[in-house]
């Protein structure tokens, strides 16, 4: 009955906000979420997506059409996007899969909805196991979870400020049986690794991509900050190029699944667009046809359809080439912002270098702080930061950034 429901915990990041808006403290700083701010603080609309809106509202009969999208969303977005993804992020073996149909498509509520519509499909017939980064986003766990993944495991990503590939991989090998009849998944950060800012080498990667194309796993790209990485939104997309090198991995056998949003590198946060691409093996084409359907029934199951008016925005952004280059401006001025941040907070601080502070890049500064002093840093300071240790960087400018690293200096010494 109801009365037996228990109380969950407050979400990890969002609920941190929560408390911060409680917070009187006039010098308090939310270093929490992932959104970007610029120098005064402000979360602000890119000036790619300003345009985009004003075409948008100049145009009378797209302003007015508020009837359902699709379930599967806009067909304009779908096409502007696979374009985007697998042509642009992927010139030299996306163009392929797209002419051979091998990927089907869905518009999502951004990589969350992309994450859950994934899960469930896998969960209802493909594999109810996946291997997470420890450490990961924090809401991954709770999206397999919730969409029928009983078992959630966890592979060794990062070990006292490295990324522990050998320790990883060996822990796969022992625990995959590669004769097995069921698969399992494996989650990976296609760039910008949320929290620790680290990615493997691209020679890692490689590695990686071996030793789970050979043990037969399945892999979940999570692509929330593609650009945020180089400044250059196709670049960043190495991770897929290799993925679908058809001269290394012939193909992915039991599908190959893209997590895409625009979120963070368009900042169409609140708008929810983003997108599901499942790569199917090839020669298959009804199981492209039955994934199609299959995406279908969980999307109406669900929400129905997708809100029509940030994939409206996204489509004017990528399909006006004028935009599209003033978006790859607005990417690269957001990443100098964050890097010109972390360096100067890293000779701010003058930690040693126990954690590889020069290999972090996109939105979040990695400290390795503990809960005790991440704690303090809230309730001495009003400086609120994620348990994991991560800060997200955009939230320091010019006025808070001595008070931040005075604070953050003050907790850790010892
Ligand atoms: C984050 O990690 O802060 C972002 O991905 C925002 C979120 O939804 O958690």
């Amino acid at each position: 009955s109801i009365d037996k429901i228990p109380r969950a915990p407050p979400d990890r990041i969002l609920g941190l906000t929560e408390k911060f808006n409680e917070d009187r403290n006039k010098k308090k700083v939310n270093l929490t979420v992932g959104i970007y701010k610029d120098a005064w603080g402000q979360v602000t609309t890119f000036p790619s997506v300003a345009k985009a809106q004003r075409l948008i509202d100049a145009d009378l009969v797209l302003n007015t059409d508020l009837s359902y999208l699709p379930i599967t969303g806009c067909p304009d977005y779908s096409e502007h996007v696979l374009n985007f993804l697998f042509k642009e992020s992927c010139p030299l073996s996306g163009p392929k899969l797209l002419k051979e149909g091998r990927v089907s498509f869905t518009q999502t509520l951004s990589g969350t909805g992309a994450l859950a519509v994934a899960s469930k499909l896998l969960a209802l017939w493909v594999s109810q196991t996946v291997w997470l980064p420890q450490p990961s986003w924090s809401n991954h766990r709770n999206i397999f979870r919730s969409n029928g993944f009983t078992n959630v495991k966890e592979y060794p990503y990062y070990k006292d400020g490295r990324i522990t590939v050998e320790e990883w991989l060996d822990h796969l090998r022992s625990a995959v049986d590669k004769n097995s009849k069921t698969r399992d998944c494996i989650l990976l950060h296609a760039c910008c690794h949320n929290p620790t800012g680290l990615d493997p080498t691209k020679e890692q990667w490689k590695q990686i991509l071996d030793t789970i194309h050979e043990l037969g796993m399945i892999p979940i790209i999570d692509m929330a900050y593609q650009g945020l990485e180089s400044g250059n939104p196709p670049k960043d997309a190495y991770l897929l190029r290799l993925c679908l090198d058809e001269s290394l991995y012939k193909s992915w056998p039991h599908g190959l699944f893209v997590c895409q949003s625009f979120a963070k590198n368009m900042g169409l946060y609140g708008e929810r667009v983003g997108s599901l691409s499942v790569v199917t093996p090839p020669f298959q084409p009804e199981t492209k046809d039955n994934v199609d359907s299959q995406l279908k029934q969980i999307v109406r199951s669900i929400y129905s359809s997708p809100p029509g008016y940030g994939s409206r925005v996204a489509t004017m952004v990528l399909s006006k080439s004028f935009l599209k280059m003033q978006w790859y401006k607005d990417v690269e001025f957001m990443v100098s912002r964050l890097s010109q941040v972390r360096k100067e907070m890293h000779e701010l601080l003058e930690w040693p270098s126990l954690i590889d502070f020069d290999r972090q890049h996109g939105m979040f500064y990695y400290t390795g702080l503990n809960p005790k002093q991440i704690n303090a840093l809230r309730n001495d300071y009003s400086v609120y930061m994620t348990m994991d240790g991560r800060i997200s960087l955009s939230g320091i400018n010019d006025c808070n950034i001595e008070y931040v690293c005075k604070a953050l200096k003050s907790v850790t010494k010892t």
